[in-house]
């Protein structure tokens, strides 16, 4: 048996197809552009290449998009400032700063001052809170992705047996509460595993959706997964450099093995990488609604 790819990429160009007619139609009815804005602490090749996809996309599907590079020694006072500056620009709809920060820097407190109004990441408290009373405004945006590339492959998951690998802030945690929800494209029964589950393996074979954000490359093996499963695969791993000088990736899943097993997988690259970045567009575009009474 071989798994269906499920590509993240072609499901995030047919929704920035769809954004980009949405934000033509609110310049032109409304004369209305939804702004975004960047911030990157250091230069975490990672998060330089992150936001770099952030912005450049942003620009692309016709939004204003800010970028704002500091250095690595940024105090956390001069980057509350910036925010609260952000905050009161009615140019952005949108902020996003980057994680993770400098450890000098109080990473709860800088998510805390973003209005959670503009707070696309959903990080916010306030946000997190809406979304596990099912009263979200803004989902955080891989595990939004996450849900897009199950409704839109079909796969059922109400009732479905759902086993996240992972406890994130991030991913674990919020895709878990997404698919607990008594909603469309929800109402799953949620396992949780992490560092200090007993059997791992045991759990992800129970699982008729395996999602797996655990940061190691290749955890997951083909034996832990159900035959006919289907199988996220969150992790975005360096693993090296191609003669080129790209990055070579690595999900945390052992995809060969896994591909003979699932009935689909997503691949890593391709796969929920670019519906982050997609629905981070979704969710400034639905914050300038927000902001400016646009239903
Ligand atoms: N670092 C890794 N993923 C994310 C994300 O979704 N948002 C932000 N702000 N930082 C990240």
């Amino acid at each position: 048996m071989s798994a269906k790819i499920l590509s993240g990429k072609d499901i995030a160009k047919q929704i920035r197809a769809e954004l980009a007619e949405e934000i033509a139609q609110m310049k032109a009815d409304h004369d209305v552009v939804p702004g975004l804005a960047t911030v990157l602490v250091g230069e975490n090749p990672a998060s330089v290449s992150y936001v770099t996809s952030k912005n450049r996309t942003s620009k692309k599907l016709g939004m204003h998009s800010e970028q704002i590079n500091l250095p690595a020694d940024t105090t956390e006072e001069a980057l509350l400032e910036l925010i609260h500056k952000l905050n009161n620009d009615p140019k952005i709809d949108g902020i996003l700063v980057q994680l993770p920060l400098p450890k000098d820097v109080d990473e709860s407190k800088v998510l805390m001052a973003i209005d959670p109004g503009k707070d696309v990441d959903g990080f916010h408290p306030v946000n997190v809170g809406k979304m596990v009373v099912g009263e979200a405004d803004f989902l955080p945006c891989t595990p939004a992705g996450i849900k897009q590339i199950l409704i839109r492959s079909g796969v059922e998951t109400s009732g479905a047996e759902v086993c996240v690998v992972g406890r994130s802030n991030i991913v674990g945690k919020p895709i878990a509460n997404i698919l607990l929800q008594k909603a469309e494209g929800a109402n799953a029964t949620v396992t949780l595993v992490h560092t200090r589950t007993k059997d791992v393996p045991a759990h992800c074979k129970r699982a008729d959706i395996l999602i797996v954000a655990a940061g190691v490359p290749k955890y997951v093996k083909g034996d832990w997964i159900k035959p006919g499963a289907v199988v996220i695969d969150v992790g975005v791993n360096r693993t090296g450099t191609t003669e080129s000088g790209k990055a070579k990736l690595a999900g945390d899943v052992d995809f060969d093995e896994a591909v003979e097993v699932a009935s689909a997988i997503t691949p890593v690259p391709g796969g929920v990488g670019p519906m982050t970045i997609t629905m981070l567009m979704v969710n400034t575009v639905k914050a300038a609604k927000i902001h400016h009474c646009i239903d």
